[in-house]
């Protein structure tokens, strides 16, 4: 099977099939991060632009190492410090990113829909690093990768989808992704941040915590995302500890080999018991090794051109 997208912008847009190519292309890739000398000649000569308006470590970081290790440059543009903080426009910008020839642009912007915006403007591949409360198609990825080599499949497994779904495109990446893979889907957060009609994604809502991490098979916390609240959803973080919060008490109700996944970054204390974050059955920092392979697949894909990577 050959990849044919030009871009990766959502999970919505891939099907199992491509999914899947993406996981196993990514599993080939993992193997480059343990040698010695974590560099391939893949990707030489290809030229790849950073373009993030949000801060970011994990997803800005893992982008610029898989380059790194595929071989191509990698140049980083942000808000600050460019044209941007004089009032170039968005689609000027990129254009004027585009006369310089890169092969691939990854942006994450506050507004959802913005990396579309620049998808339909530019020939090279974009791709999505998380565009306002839309899409996070690469966290998705990594996750679901995380998921199959812990568990060795998605398909029939439980994942319990916990904390602030409305804010999140973390979440509405992985409900799609999940579902699509053939994972049950069950998400639970306060009534403020479900957004009405969510189970469309392919989820059920749980009304209580105990009922979402009963039997899962994965649970996935997120982050209460202050910076995309505009009004109080909560009365005050102990309570959304206490009533929301993963602990051990919460987690003795999973199934037996259940998996703590959190995209990060984590408010310890609040959606997560450090105990619980830090302690069996945690892959969080997993996933952050994951997401080097899994965006150094992304590059090989839209970029290199062919089903097997060639990583001598
Ligand atoms: N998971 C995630 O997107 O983390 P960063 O915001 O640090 O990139």
């Amino acid at each position: 099977m050959r990849f044919t997208k030009k871009d990766i912008l959502d999970i919505h847009s891939l099907d199992p099939g491509e999914i899947s190519l993406i996981l196993d292309t990514a599993m080939g890739m993992k193997e480059i991060s343990r040698r010695p000398v974590k560099k391939v000649p893949t990707l030489r000569g290809k030229t790849i632009v950073l373009f993030f308006q949000e801060p970011s470590t994990r997803t800005k970081l893992s982008f610029e190492i898989a380059a790194k290790r595929l071989s191509a440059d990698s140049v980083a543009i942000a808000k600050a410090g460019s044209s941007m903080a004089k009032g170039e426009t968005l689609i000027d910008t990129v254009k004027n990113l585009e006369s310089m020839r890169p092969d691939v642009i990854v942006m994450r912007h506050a507004s959802s829909g913005a990396a579309y915006q620049v998808a339909r403007r530019v020939d090279c591949s974009v791709i999505n690093a998380g565009d306002g409360i839309h899409a996070h198609p690469s966290q998705a990825l990594l996750d679901m990768m995380s998921v199959r080599e812990k568990k060795g499949r998605i398909q029939g497994l439980k994942l319990a989808m916990i904390g602030d779904i409305a804010h999140s495109r973390v979440a509405r990446s992985n409900i799609i992704g999940f579902s699509k893979m053939g994972a049950q889907v069950f998400v639970c957060a306060p009534q403020t941040m479900i957004p009405s009609g969510i189970e469309a994604l392919g989820c059920t809502v749980s009304s209580t915590v105990e009922d979402c991490v009963a039997d899962a098979d994965v649970i996935m916390m997120l982050r209460i995302q202050k910076e995309r609240q505009s009004d109080v959803l909560f009365p005050t973080e102990r309570e959304y500890a206490c009533c929301f919060g993963l602990n051990k008490d919460r987690l003795s109700l999973a199934g037996k080999d259940v998996t703590i996944m959190h995209p990060g970054p984590m408010n310890r204390g609040v959606e997560i018991a450090s105990d619980v974050a830090d302690g069996k059955g945690s892959m969080i920092l997993d996933q952050v090794t994951n997401g080097v392979a899994l965006r150094m697949a992304l590059y090989y894909l839209v970029a290199g051109g062919s089903r097997h990577a060639d990583t001598d």
